[in-house]
């Protein structure tokens, strides 16, 4: 089933070849109207068409009007502005999509033509230190990219890229055997590491056993190696349960330390290729034909000690995923911070390969508190994430409580669970990814507005319809959409395939979160105009088929998020 701005696209491009011929023809660039008033979608494409020409936009979407044939769609197609061309719907088009819809348990959404194998590599906490909010948005931006390639047809790979080596594991082991509390560390595995580490750290006279350790650990020490694996096999055991909580998954979690053996290879092979060179005794990679990048320092891969350092493991890694997975795309999801390093280690890459898989750094901004500073505690202290998760869980208790407390105390708790993680995974990724944002209980937990419990709650209440209607009638029931409100919901549902397309190449959760927005908004004016149980047949069953047809997108888009719905509220 071909989606109507597919559609629309092939017949304008074909109209397009037929007007100017193919020396100059070009892409539609189908979008959605930004007003209704003036249809469903709008082509963008004649205008560049024209100006290489030099012809008159509007004279030239005019002729290409008349070559166009795209009457089973659309009504009559307008020219406006500098040379769009707008296309209204047809009801009857939106009808036969809805039907096709309703019996597609993929709501519509086709399977990509040509799945493309794409490596995510997001989470990426660090060993021996809490996860942070920091961690967070990775972990939810990068399961929802995750989640929408899948289902839209992609091979992807998701790795988890665990900062699990480092000159930390110097101090870490110092600490580990001279001033453990084996105590705090039953209680609360990362917090002791932590405090070693800190209490380390913060004395010089330890700095030289501490560096020490460090060098018995890099030569492979049986002692010193075990102690490590421990460190890193309780961090996991804290992360899972994060991760539990989630509901994230890996399929891979190799590691900083997996690309060890292949470091000094991979030094090797860039100054052989002149890619890097000696400068002051360290190894770099320097940037001088890159405007960007040429002002700033090198890309250090070893140091003038013989140390590797972060963007080595990150050249290794990049080759062992390349050589592994033939990826087409790989995606990078860190905070905004790191740019640079990604923009540097990217542009090493294209000097090493000469064709490259598309390499995206999707990055993202600060969680601020209410005070418009880095979210901490009320103490000072950086928030972390279990806490946070704890903290959402208790507030969505409490509304559920009160909303009803009939319930029995598990149900309530499930919900508070789906609720709480569900709004703190929503109040992220409808932001604006690049952009720092606040982070607010009583905004992300509000039952109105574009919140995970108001989607929930939408979700809840068109169950509840089918639960009065009783035994609805079947697939079969002719859809008929007939009042504006109705056509209008059934417009929308057709998009959500454009708009997962959409999420997958801008690596944008929050368009999704904007579309389910619209959704349940679309679906208010159409249950208020609309009656749907009160209706005389086929109305009655067939508006009950669109109701259906909501819910399931909406349960399917909120899924995609990583976010649960629940039956009842
Ligand atoms: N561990 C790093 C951090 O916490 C993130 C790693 C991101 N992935 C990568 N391939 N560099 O900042």
């Amino acid at each position: 089933m071909s989606s109507a701005p597919d559609i629309i696209a092939d017949a304008v491009e074909q109209a397009l070849l037929s007007t100017v011929g193919p020396e100059h023809a070009g892409p539609a660039l189908i979008r959605p109207c930004a007003d209704p008033k003036f249809g469903d979608y709008q082509a963008n494409g004649i205008m560049a068409v024209a100006k290489r020409l030099k012809q008159n936009p509007r004279a030239l979407a005019d002729k290409v009007i008349a070559q166009l044939q795209v009457s089973e769609v659309s009504e009559p197609p307008t020219v406006a502005g500098a040379g769009f061309i707008n296309f209204r719907l047809k009801p009857a088009f939106v009808t036969d999509q809805i039907a096709a819809a309703v019996k597609d348990d993929r709501l519509g959404v086709p399977v990509v033509a040509k799945p493309k194998t794409v490596v995510i590599d997001f989470s990426s906490p660090n060993v021996a230190k809490p996860m942070h909010v920091g961690h967070i948005r990775s972990t939810i931006i990068g399961d929802c990219l995750a989640r929408v390639m899948r289902f839209l047809g992609h091979r992807v790979v998701t790795d988890n890229h665990l900062g699990d080596w480092g000159t930390q594991f110097g101090m870490l082991l110092l600490g580990w055997k001279r001033f453990r509390n084996d105590d705090a560390l039953k209680q609360d595995p990362i917090a002791e590491l932590e405090r070693l580490y800190k209490y380390v750290n913060e004395r010089d006279e330890l700095r030289d056993e501490a560096k020490a350790e460090l060098v018995k650990l890099q030569r492979g020490d049986a002692e010193n190696t075990a102690i490590w694996k421990c460190f890193i096999d309780l961090s996991m055991q804290e992360f899972e349960k994060t991760y539990g909580r989630l509901g994230v998954s890996f399929d891979h979690i190799f590691g900083e330390s997996f690309y060890n053996p292949m470091l000094k290879d991979t030094v090797e092979e860039l100054k052989r290729l002149g890619i890097a060179r000696q400068s002051e005794g360290a190894i770099c990679v320097f940037f001088e034909d890159n405007p960007e990048l040429k002002t700033a320092a090198p890309l250090i891969i070893q140091k003038a000690d013989g140390a590797f350092l972060y963007g080595t493991t990150d050249m290794a890694t990049l080759k062992y995923r390349i050589d592994q997975w033939h990826p087409d795309e790989i995606v990078y999801v860190t905070d905004a911070r790191q740019q640079l390093h990604f923009k540097q280690v990217f542009a090493t890459v294209r000097k090493w390969w000469k064709q490259t898989p598309d390499l995206r750094h999707v990055y993202f901004g600060s969680i601020l508190g209410e005070d418009g500073r880095p979210l901490k505690t009320r103490e000072g202290a950086p928030v972390k994430l279990n806490a946070l998760l704890d903290e959402a869980e208790e507030r969505a208790m409490a509304v559920v409580t009160e909303k009803n407390p009939g319930l029995s105390l598990d149900t309530q708790k499930e919900i508070a669970r789906a609720v709480g993680i569900g709004a703190v995974k929503y109040a992220d990724l409808s932001q604006n990814r690049t952009t720092d944002y606040v982070f607010s209980w009583s905004k992300m937990l509000a039952m109105t507005g574009n919140t995970a419990p108001y989607m929930q709650y939408a979700y809840v209440r068109v169950q509840s319809i089918f639960r009065k209607a009783g035994a609805a009638k079947t697939d079969s029931t002719p859809i008929t959409l007939e009042h504006a409100a109705e056509l209008d919901l059934a417009k929308h549902i057709l998009r959500f395939p454009e708009t997962l397309q959409a999420v997958a190449e801008d690596d944008k959760p929050n368009w999704l979160t904007s579309y389910l927005y619209d959704l349940s908004n679309k679906f208010s004016t159409f249950y208020e105009n609309c009656p749907v149980l009160q209706s005389e047949e086929p109305t009655r069953s067939s508006r009950l088929l669109l109701c259906r047809l909501t819910a399931d997108v909406i349960k399917r888009g909120v899924n995609l998020l990583g976010i649960d719905v629940i039956e009842q509220m």
